[in-house]
């Protein structure tokens, strides 16, 4: 909301300028007033609007030209100007009123931007002098000038209509109608309309194209605070059923009916109505949502992550729930585009597809889905609170901001200290040389085996692939991100992760060479675990140009011995590798000794003896294939 409203009056000489500004401020008539009154301020908590209020009055005896033109021109590094200009002429001199057109608006035009038009009121003084109305004369000049914003007749001398000419004054400038409505074509303007019809599917909760009871209810209740009378439901949906065949459909209010009422209201001077409803769901004047809304303040510290909680994940599932028409798991692409309906960009491209797991038919799951949503959270969290804003995430769910949707998670080193971690998504960076088959190792996670992934377009590729994996019985988010294999740029950025995967090609004899180095370079004084994969093991095996065996070079380093692994295969590849690098990831102070040690198992699972017990189990078959 601004800071403050500065409201201008000018108008011939002796319409009541100044009476006017008088009898605001004592609430009586005087009798004989200055030339000019002096800049008075109202403080935020009389006016109605709750902005402290400037009214400046205007003299041609005291001032010059310059002087008027001053007020009403926005200078640079100056904030002096006028936000609303009243133009006042008496309702018993046609000569004032001529003047409003010939000299006034024109003066003022002249001296504004157009794209940024201060917003103008007629106001009729003296109306205790005439019988008659000057609205005849008054309308046609309205109609001209879409910058009127409306017109009023009042009296300085038995005080009609005068605090509302200022409550008017505020309101222009607070809740403009500029932004929303075409006087000239009578109707809500594009980008408003635009606005609300993205209000409209936030708040059809069921997203069947009817707000129903319920829903009106929320709606008015997060708009307003209050809940809607029955009878007030009932009134409102009569009101458009009276205007509209199609505005109500099973006894709900549809898009139609919904943009009906909000015409109306501005129709009727109710548009702080609208703009209430608008700035809830966070737009700015000019109809684009603020940054306060999209971006609110979130700090990460170093060596924390950022991960969605329970209740975003809740809002998330929701979201899914309501667009999955057919429920069959999946989003469609139409299903797909629907949902995104409420953000100004598609935000995922095809690429997400083979960044997440799919159905048969290509199609993002409900898994795949909330496995995207984590992987945005962890690398990027600015764009999650952004596409969290278009969703509607802080009013749905009537939190503070969108950043209650997120949990920053403990410094990592203190994790390490303390051999605990809560987080629930674990990087894993994958190395390799050219070729030797990090793509498909990543592929391979999402369910895919080497006949699907022949079938990836080259563009539609991801460096990424997410997914869960369950460790101990917890669920758990492994992200696997392909690092280009030119590792003499590799920053500290990229080289950071919670274990790392070293692929080579067992086919090729040059591939292993590259996974040494590497490891050499960045991983061997590094506290990150490390596992060495034996990719295309259907393959038959090349005797690597390397001074010593991979499997000797596991021993001399205490790594684990190099892990065979395959996406030739018939059905989906097998998880168990990357079940393995989530505990690895979990438990990165877990050396060879402690795995076979069962007391590590009593320390590491704490709160969870249970699952500790049958991981203990599940890890002492692991280690027997080795
Ligand atoms: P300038 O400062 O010269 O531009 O004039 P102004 O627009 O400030 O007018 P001002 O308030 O000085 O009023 C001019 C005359 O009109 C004074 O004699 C006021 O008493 C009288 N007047 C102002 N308002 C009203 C009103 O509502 N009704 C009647 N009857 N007289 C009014
Ligand atoms: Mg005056």
């Amino acid at each position: 909301m601004r800071k403050d409203v500065r409201i201008l009056l000018v108008g011939e000489p002796k319409v009541g300028k100044t009476s006017l500004i008088m009898s605001l401020v004592s609430e009586e008539f005087p009798d004989e007033v200055p030339p000019r009154a002096e800049e008075i301020t109202i403080p935020a908590d009389v006016t109605p609007e709750r902005v402290p209020t400037h009214i400046v009055d205007y003299s041609e005896a005291e001032q010059s030209d310059e002087q008027l033109y001053q007020e009403i021109t926005k200078h640079f590094l100056s904030s002096s100007q006028a936000n609303v200009i009243c133009i006042v002429y008496s309702v018993n001199n046609k000569k004032s009123i001529e003047k409003v057109t010939s000299h006034w608006i024109p003066l003022i035009n002249e001296r504004t931007d157009k794209d940024s038009r201060v917003p103008l009121i007629l106001v009729g003084n003296k109306s205790d002098l005439v019988e008659h109305s000057s609205m005849e004369t008054i309308l046609p000049i309205m109609n001209q000038y879409s910058d009127i914003e409306t017109c009023v007749e009042c009296s300085a001398k038995n005080l009609k209509n005068i605090s509302e000419l200022f409550y008017y004054a505020q309101k222009a400038v607070l809740h403009p109608t500029g932004p929303l409505y075409s006087p000239e074509e009578k109707e809500m303007k594009p980008s408003c309309i635009k606005a609300l019809t993205r209000i409209f599917k936030i708040s059809d909760l069921d997203n069947d194209g009817i707000l129903n009871d319920n829903e009106l209810n929320f709606f008015q209740r997060t708009c307003f605070n209050i809940p809607l009378a029955p009878q007030a439901l009932e009134d409102v949906k009569n009101v458009v059923r009276k205007n509209m065949s199609d505005g109500v459909k099973d006894n709900g209010l549809t898009r139609k009916g919904f943009l009906f009422l909000h015409t109306l209201f501005i129709q009727r001077g109710r548009h702080e109505t609208t703009w209430t409803v608008l700035r809830r769901f966070g737009y700015d004047d000019d109809l684009e949502l603020t940054q306060e809304y999209l971006f609110p303040l979130i700090k990460i510290p170093p060596d924390c992550t950022t991960e969605l909680n329970h209740n975003a994940y809740l809002f998330l599932q929701s979201v899914f729930d309501k667009h999955d028409k057919d429920r069959d798991c999946a989003l469609s692409p139409d299903e797909l585009k629907d949902l995104f309906k409420v953000f100004p960009y598609m935000p995922w491209g095809p690429d997400v597809n083979y960044t997440v797991c799919t159905n048969e038919q290509g199609w993002i799951t409900y898994q795949g889905y909330l496995s995207q949503w984590t992987l945005t959270t962890y690398l990027d969290v600015q764009r999650c609170l952004e596409y969290l804003g278009y969703l509607g995430y802080s009013i749905i769910q009537e939190q503070e901001s969108q950043a209650a949707a997120i949990t920053i998670t403990r410094n990592k080193r203190i994790d390490l200290q303390k051999k605990q971690t809560q987080r629930s998504v674990f990087r894993c960076n994958v190395l390799g040389a050219r070729g030797s088959g990090k793509s498909g190792f990543l592929q391979a996670f999402l369910g895919r085996n080497l006949a699907r992934q022949k079938k990836i377009r080259e563009d539609h590729k991801s460096y990424y692939a997410i997914s869960t994996t369950y460790v101990y019985g917890q669920e758990k988010y492994l992200l696997l991100h392909e690092v280009l294999p030119d590792f003499e740029f590799l920053s500290e950025a990229d080289v950071a992760c919670d274990v790392v995967c070293l692929v080579y090609d067992i086919s090729n004899p040059c591939s292993f060479e590259y996974c040494t180095k590497v490891y050499k370079k960045h991983y061997m004084d590094s506290k990150t675990p490390c596992v060495i994969i034996a990719a295309k093991s259907d393959l038959h095996e090349a005797r690597q140009y390397y001074s010593m065996s991979p499997l000797d070079f596991c021993r001399k380093h205490k790594l684990h011995p190099p892990q065979l692994f395959t996406c030739n295969t018939a059905e989906a590849p097998s998880k168990d590798i990357y079940t393995k690098l989530t505990t690895m990831a979990m438990y990165p102070h877990m050396t060879q000794a402690d795995l076979k040690n069962s007391t590590f198992w009593l320390r590491a699972s704490v709160g969870a003896t249970v699952f500790a017990v049958l991981g203990f189990a599940m890890y002492k078959a692991l280690l027997k294939q080795r």
